[in-house]
């Protein structure tokens, strides 16, 4: 199957969820970031907000505010198809969108290269962290810029972990997957 017929596959799968279901993963996913010695070391965190039955980041976030990480979150610039981390203080700095998810109220950008870690969605993956979006390439362009040693950790639902997916030059890999059955790609971190 190529891009296109794999999201749409998955996206079918996820869109059929029950919220205990997307919790009960996210719970488990989230403890299991919260360990990870990348997360600890990570001083400025960019994490993605979640969306239509994506592993929720909502709780994830309190624990980094609360613990005085540095959170970025994305700022939609839909004209130039790109996303700018947009450094959030506390919860109510972000506010429900049209599309329904949430974004900052206001735009306080941040240089990439001060980002050590990024909590990444997607719709498809495989054993070899390649990763299938959207399809806009929204991350593919932001994660090519990143400092050299900074980390990126995927997290998706297991189903959305296949053996092996399509890529294209232009895609970027992840350093580590984590899923509510699974950790992949721990031997880099
Ligand atoms: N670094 C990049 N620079 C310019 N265009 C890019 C870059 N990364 C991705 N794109 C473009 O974004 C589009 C979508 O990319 P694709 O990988 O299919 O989406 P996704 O990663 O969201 O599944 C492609 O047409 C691709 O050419
Ligand atoms: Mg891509």
């Amino acid at each position: 199957m190529d891009k296109k017929e794999l999201r749409k596959k998955i996206l079918t799968i996820r869109n059929k969820m029950t919220v205990e279901d997307v919790e009960n993963n996210s719970r488990i996913i989230r403890n299991k970031i919260i360990n990870l010695d990348i997360y600890k070391k990570s001083k400025t965190v960019f994490i993605y907000m979640d969306f239509k039955n994506e592993v929720t980041t909502s709780i994830l976030i309190k624990n980094m505010l609360s613990e005085g990480k540095r959170v970025l979150v994305p700022f939609t610039d839909s004209v130039n198809t790109a996303i700018i981390p947009s450094e959030i203080f506390k919860e109510s700095d972000l506010v429900l969108n049209p599309f329904g998810y949430y974004e900052p109220k206001n735009l306080l950008s941040v240089p990439v290269e001060e980002i050590d870690l990024v909590i990444v969605p997607g719709v498809v993956f495989d054993k070899n962290l390649n990763r299938i979006g959207f399809g806009k390439g929204y991350y593919d362009r932001i994660l090519a810029k990143l400092k050299a040693s900074a980390k990126k950790i995927a997290v998706a639902h297991d189903f959305q972990l296949l053996d092996l997916i399509p890529t294209e030059e232009h895609d970027i890999k992840m350093d580590i997957l984590v899923t509510e059955k699974r950790i992949i790609g721990m031997d880099t971190s």
